[in-house]
């Protein structure tokens, strides 16, 4: 039969050539994004620690707009040198920087001590600047992007899906009755009514290349759809959402209690009250006794609020104040957990602190110098753990870290193959937590 072969041939035809126009827009679509998002959020720290207070990427403030420095820079004059101190660059009578200087009011740029790479850094993250989001509600804020965006993948994901579907029914539709048409031509009952799911069924055994294509797509788009879920949701932190912090049951200030003594603070140990820091997987929250051990003195606060809240402390342990008694009624505080990982992952506190002998406040941000209240400061996505496993290097010798010294050892003295493995490390000069293992799924992975 002549016509519905030529029928099925025109539709085959316009099948694919929409597929191919969704894959190239899909592609682009991709491209449109192309950011090197480890060099932008390494520029962005540099800028937001040492350029922020006087310079935005986009808008003049105190310092010109960022955005195109290197642009304008470029054969005029030694843009790092200016960035590392402008003052003495000035005096070398570049006529650019002058008569930036002269325009900006003779305003001064603080010198800092940043390496080439740093400034790339931040010169790259100044000229790709993207305004953050806005801000979604609620305590479970908005992502920011990952290395790869899936927020932009699931359109083109749903319209390919949709039109596929539609497609394909139309096609069976049609195939159905050219079919019936040619039935009835040779005096046959016409074909059953058959539901979707059969047709489905039956389409994808008659074209058994294209269902399998189709199929490795979808599942290679749910892998890849889940692994980007995996780097960015779950994401309290970043700068462009409010970081979690859930009020608590006593205002507990870390700033007075850990901050530093020149600032007229007490200048605690961070393990003082977290003393499972170092020797466990977690940190801890100090029992209502610990602060006892100064509270029982100490019943003032600085305002009238802190000393009302040093009254909750003598109800949580049961001490009467007045009669300098326990009356044997305690009433445990109920903290809120401020950090929240999920079950299946294993985030060993001593590992950090005691072995790889990490700061807490890399992690955990200036809480003794800015954080009256406890908040999430580290976005705790897997991409945030994975990025400084990649990056962190261990100190394998010349430091007290016995851990290493003796890993050290090992890997010297198996010459055959710990020798050549420890040589590959160092290419780059030092062995991250990575090359030791820190990328391995089951070690962070219940
Ligand atoms: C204390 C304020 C201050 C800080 C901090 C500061 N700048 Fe500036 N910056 C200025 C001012 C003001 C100018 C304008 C020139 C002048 O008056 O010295 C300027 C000019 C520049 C220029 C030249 C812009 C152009 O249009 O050619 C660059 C590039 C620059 N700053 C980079 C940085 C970077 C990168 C940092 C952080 C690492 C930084 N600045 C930190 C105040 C500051
Ligand atoms: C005097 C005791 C004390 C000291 C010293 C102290 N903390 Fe805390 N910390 C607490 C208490 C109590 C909480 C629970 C209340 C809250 O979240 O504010 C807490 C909460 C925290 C949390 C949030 C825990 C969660 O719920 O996820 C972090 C992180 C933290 N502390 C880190 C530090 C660091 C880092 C230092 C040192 C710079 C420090 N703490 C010093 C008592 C202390
Ligand atoms: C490598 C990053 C890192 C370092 C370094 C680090 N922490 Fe944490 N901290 C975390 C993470 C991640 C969590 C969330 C753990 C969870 O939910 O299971 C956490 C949770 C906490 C908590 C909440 C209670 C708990 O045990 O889960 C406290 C308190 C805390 N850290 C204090 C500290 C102190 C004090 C230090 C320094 C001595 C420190 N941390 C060093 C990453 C770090
Ligand atoms: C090492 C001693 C010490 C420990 C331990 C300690 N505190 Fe304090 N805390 C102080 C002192 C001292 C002050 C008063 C500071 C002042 O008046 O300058 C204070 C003040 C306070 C205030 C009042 C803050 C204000 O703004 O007025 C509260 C609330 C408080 N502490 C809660 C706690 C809690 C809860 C714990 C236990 C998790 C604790 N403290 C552990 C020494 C301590
Ligand atoms: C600021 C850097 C940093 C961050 C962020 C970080 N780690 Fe690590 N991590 C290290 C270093 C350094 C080591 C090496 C210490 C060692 O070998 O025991 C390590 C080791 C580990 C180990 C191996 C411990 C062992 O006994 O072998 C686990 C598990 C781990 N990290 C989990 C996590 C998880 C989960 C997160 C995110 C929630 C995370 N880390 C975030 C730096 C970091
Ligand atoms: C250095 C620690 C670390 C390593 C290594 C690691 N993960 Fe994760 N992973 C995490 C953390 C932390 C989360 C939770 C992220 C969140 O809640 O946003 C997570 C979440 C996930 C999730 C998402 C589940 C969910 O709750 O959304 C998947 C899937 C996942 N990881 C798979 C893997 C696979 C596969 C590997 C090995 C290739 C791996 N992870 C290696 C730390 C790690």
């Amino acid at each position: 039969m002549p016509l519905p072969a030529r029928f099925s041939r025109v539709f085959t035809g316009l099948f694919h050539a929409v597929l191919t126009l969704l894959l190239i827009a899909s592609l682009s679509g991709l491209q449109a994004q192309d950011v090197d998002q480890a060099l932008y959020d390494a520029g962005e720290k540099v800028f937001k620690g040492n350029c922020a207070s006087c310079h935005k990427p986009d808008a003049n403030m105190t310092g010109p707009a960022l955005k195109g420095a290197r642009e304008r820079w470029d054969g005029k004059g030694d843009i790092y040198a200016w960035i590392r101190n402008s003052q003495e660059y000035l005096k070398t009578g570049n006529e650019y920087a002058n008569k930036l200087f002269e325009e900006w009011n003779k305003s001064v740029m603080t010198p800092m001590a940043l390496s080439d790479e740093e400034i790339d850094a931040v010169l790259y993250y100044a000229d790709n600047y993207a305004p953050p989001a806005p801000k979604g509600g609620g305590d479970v804020a908005q992502a920011p992007t990952g290395p790869t965006d899936a927020g932009s993948l699931w359109p083109w994901m749903l319209v390919l899906i949709l039109l596929f579907v539609v497609v394909a029914l139309s096609l069976t539709g049609v195939k159905k009755s050219l079919a019936n048409a040619v039935q009835e031509a040779e005096g046959r009952e016409p074909l059953p009514d058959r539901t979707f799911v059969q047709s489905v069924q039956e389409w994808a055994w008659n074209n058994k290349g294209l269902a399998t294509v189709i199929g490795l797509a979808v599942t290679v788009w749910v892998v890849l759809a889940l692994w980007n879920f995996a780097w960015t949701i779950g994401v309290y932190g970043g700068d462009e959402v409010a970081h979690y912090r859930p009020e608590q049951p006593i205002a507990f200030n870390h700033t007075l209690h850990a901050g530093s003594a020149g600032d007229g603070n007490l200048a605690i140990n961070c393990q003082y009250c977290h003393s499972g820091a170092e020797k466990s997987k977690h940190a801890g929250i100090p029992s209502a006794n610990v602060c006892m051990n100064c509270h029982q003195a100490v019943n003032q606060g600085r305002t009238e609020a802190g000393t009302a809240d040093i009254q909750k402390i003598y109800a949580a342990v049961g001490w009467d104040p007045e009669t300098m008694k326990y009356t044997g009624e305690p009433e445990p505080i109920r903290w809120v957990k401020v950090h929240n990982l999920p079950d299946h992952v294993y985030f060993p506190h001593d590992a950090h602190v005691a072995v790889a002998k990490l700061e807490c406040q890399e992690c955990h941000g200036p809480i003794d110098k800015e954080m009256t209240v406890a908040e999430q400061w580290a976005p705790l996505t897997m991409g945030w753990c994975i990025e400084c496993h990649g990056d962190k290097a261990v100190k394998l010798a010349g430091t007290d870290n016995g851990y290493y010294e003796e890993m050290h050892r090992r890997l010297i003295e198996n010459e055959k193959l710990g020798h050549r493995e420890l040589k590959k490390w160092l290419e780059d000069e030092k062995v991250t937590v990575k090359e030791l293992g820190g990328w391995e799924c089951a070690k962070c992975h219940y």
